[in-house]
């Protein structure tokens, strides 16, 4: 294309910083893509919220099934959040209605993403979501691109920064659970529902998808081994440190004789390793691949600027001409995985 109308459901945080994005850099987004990048129109639930940036230049909907479905726009991003309702209903019209879809809502792939991505395929549309996993960091683009050559042996990481702030916090603070929770909540850390990141869902949403994507299987959340924080003591933490270790909510997927294993559950790991190392709100993927050996990125996985970051990413490569389906090959060819048996002794 030569010019790409996008139409930005949600203007929170990750909307918000889309929109900063396109209207401070258009001049070196053209150069980058040779393609006019633009918003049409947004929609979020208060028109009249001040979001600290300008949107007079945009048309207004209130239904986003409306704005995915209009005429003038290319590009559905839907940054409004929740594994159902507007999400969903929007998403499905925009692929519909002949819209390629950029997303940063892992909760909704987790559960639909099969579906979605299906149907993007016979529609022949793409649907991203670089930011819906450890948002700035581009682990979705390093599977489906940089290490396509390789067989992925294992995908390992800590996903959920909201969880690592809080560990990290019980540790170098000695403070109990209850009180670095808090102190999360007030900075403003937690998800709507809290559940969703000390319960290990959130991450284990996006533990997921990277499984789907590295191994060539379905996404199947729902065979995710699961277990929060919330149980963590401060003794613990301090009995893990004495060995030399540091507990972390970590994910781990691999194919292994008995199945696919996908578990984001507490872990020990040596406080002189990477993860071991990785303090604050930060993540870290560790990708191994049969040729390449180990990867591992770091970076902010969560925020304004770099989930945005990673939202453009995507917007960049529909912009190009990349039709690569998201999963790194058709969702239509996943197969279905065998969940790993537990070993009974
Ligand atoms: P926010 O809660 O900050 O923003 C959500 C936005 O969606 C708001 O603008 C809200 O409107 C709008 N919205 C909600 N429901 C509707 C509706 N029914 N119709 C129209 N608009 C609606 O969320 P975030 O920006 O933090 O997150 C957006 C997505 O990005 C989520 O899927 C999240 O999981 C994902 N994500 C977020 C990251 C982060 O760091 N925040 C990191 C990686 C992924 P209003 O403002 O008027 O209430
Ligand atoms: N609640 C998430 C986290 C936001 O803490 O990592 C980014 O997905």
């Amino acid at each position: 294309p030569t010019h790409l109308r996008l139409g930005v459901a949600g203007l929170g945080t990750v909307g918000v910083g889309v929109v900063k994005i396109i209207r401070k850099q258009a001049a070196l987004l053209e150069a980058r893509t040779g393609c006019k990048i633009s918003i049409t129109a947004v929609s979020a639930r208060s028109k009249t919220k001040d979001r600290g940036v300008n949107l007079t230049d945009y048309a207004w909907e209130d239904d986003p099934v409306k704005l995915a479905t209009r005429d003038d726009v290319d590009v559905y991003v839907e940054l409004m959040g929740g594994s159902d309702g507007p999400a969903k209903a929007s998403t499905e019209a925009a692929l519909a209605a002949g819209k390629d879809v950029v997303t940063a809502n892992k909760a909704l792939l987790a559960h639909h993403g099969q579906a979605l991505a299906e149907q993007a395929e016979a529609d022949g549309r793409v649907l991203r979501f670089e930011a819906a996993v450890a948002g700035g960091i581009p682990v979705v683009k390093a599977l489906t691109e940089g290490l396509a050559g390789n067989e992925i042996t294992r995908i390992m990481g800590v996903m959920n920064g909201t969880c690592n702030y809080i560990l990290t916090r019980m540790q170098s603070a000695g403070l109990p659970y209850d009180t670095v929770f808090e102190e999360a909540n007030q900075l403003g850390y937690l998800e709507a529902d809290p559940n969703l990141d000390v319960g290990g869902i959130d991450a284990g949403h996006k533990l997921a998808l990277l499984a789907s994507i590295g191994f060539g299987t379905k996404v199947s959340f729902d065979a995710v081994e699961l277990e929060g924080i919330g149980q963590i003591s401060i003794e613990d933490i301090h009995q893990a440190a004495d060995m030399g270790y540091k507990i972390k909510l970590l994910g781990v997927a691999q194919m292994t004789g008995r199945g696919l294993e996908q578990r984001m559950t507490p872990c020990l790991v040596p406080e002189t390793s990477p993860l071991g190392q990785l303090d604050g709100g930060t993540n870290m993927v560790v990708l191994e691949g049969d040729q390449v050996g180990q990867v591992v990125l770091r970076g902010a996985g969560a925020g304004e600027g770099p989930t945005a970051s990673a939202v453009l990413s995507d917007i960049i490569d529909i912009a190009r001409g990349t039709r690569i389906s998201t999963f790194g090959q058709p969702a239509q060819s996943l197969v279905d995985a065998k969940p790993a048996q537990a070993v009974t002794p």
